[in-house]
């Protein structure tokens, strides 16, 4: 079974804007899978239907089988809990530290009172801790995340996402706020994690070249609609000009 699988999914906003139109695709777990298509094709669109925070207007959304519209209590909760997202501008608590912002992703399984109370478990802090460690900050545990640079605050994130031990991690341009070498070296380590624990990594990207080092697949969309689904390497320039038009495919993308 495809972890995830969209069917015929369309999204129409009030204001009458068509975002997406006909998606369809499925993906299977432990894929580096990224979104390309020029601004306005519906990425955050799409990236938003999937974590919950949009429904769609047309056709549905599986996750595990399971279709996100249908899903209540516990299945709810075990779909919500399998996908984590990472955002270009970090989200994190700027004026609270390190290990407090990983930490506050284990806040929504918890009891409301010892959570309000920032009652951590001993298995909590050192899950955190070794997540800190793991994306190359054990030495920034009690740092406060405001006097982070940007690649530190986005492994903060990342370190947060993984905290829910997450089988999705969705990843909207999630580099696009950083230098090239810290953007390539976030990749990196995203994908480590993909290879690690068979973590699907989804991603949306402006940066063709990175997209196309790191993923095994390609979703390209023009105007809400999907133009392209395969490998990097069939990315070629008749493909490249159904994604970004005639301008992008000459490499202003
Ligand atoms: N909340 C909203 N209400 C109405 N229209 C919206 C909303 N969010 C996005 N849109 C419209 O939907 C279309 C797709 O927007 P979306 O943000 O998904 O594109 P995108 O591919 O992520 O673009 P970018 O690369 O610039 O981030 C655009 O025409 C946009 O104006
Ligand atoms: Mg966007």
């Amino acid at each position: 079974m495809a972890q995830l699988e969209l069917r015929g999914v369309g999204k129409t906003y009030p204001s009458g804007t068509r975002a997406l139109r006909d998606v369809s695709f499925s993906l299977e777990q432990g894929t580096f899978l990224s979104v390309i298509g020029p601004s306005g094709a519906g990425k955050t669109t799409l990236f938003r239907i999937l974590n919950g925070m949009e429904r769609c207007s047309a056709g549905e959304v599986l996750y595990q089988g399971i279709p996100f519209g249908s899903a209540r209590g516990r299945r709810k909760r075990a779909v919500q809990k399998g996908i984590g997202t990472i955002y270009q501008d970090f989200c994190l608590v700027e004026q609270a530290d390190c290990l407090q912002n990983v930490l506050n992703a284990a806040l929504p399984d918890m009891h409301p009172l010892t959570g309000a109370l920032g009652i951590f478990s001993r298995q909590q802090r050192l899950e955190a801790e070794a997540l800190l460690e793991r994306v190359g900050l054990g030495d920034k545990r009690d740092a406060c995340v405001r006097e982070l640079s940007g690649g530190q605050k986005q492994r903060v994130a990342i370190a947060r996402a993984l905290m829910r031990r997450p089988a999705l991690l969705l990843a909207d341009e999630p580099v696009a706020s950083l230098d090239p070498v810290t953007g390539r070296q976030i990749l990196e380590l995203l994908r480590d994690i993909q290879g690690e624990a068979g973590v699907t990594i989804l991603m949306n990207s402006h940066n063709l070249e990175l997209a196309r080092a790191f993923s095994q697949r390609l979703l390209g969309l023009h105007g809400g609609a999907v133009v392209f689904d395969g490998p990097p390497e069939a990315l070629d320039d008749t493909a490249l000009r159904a994604v970004y038009g005639e301008e992008g495919a000459c490499g202003s993308v």
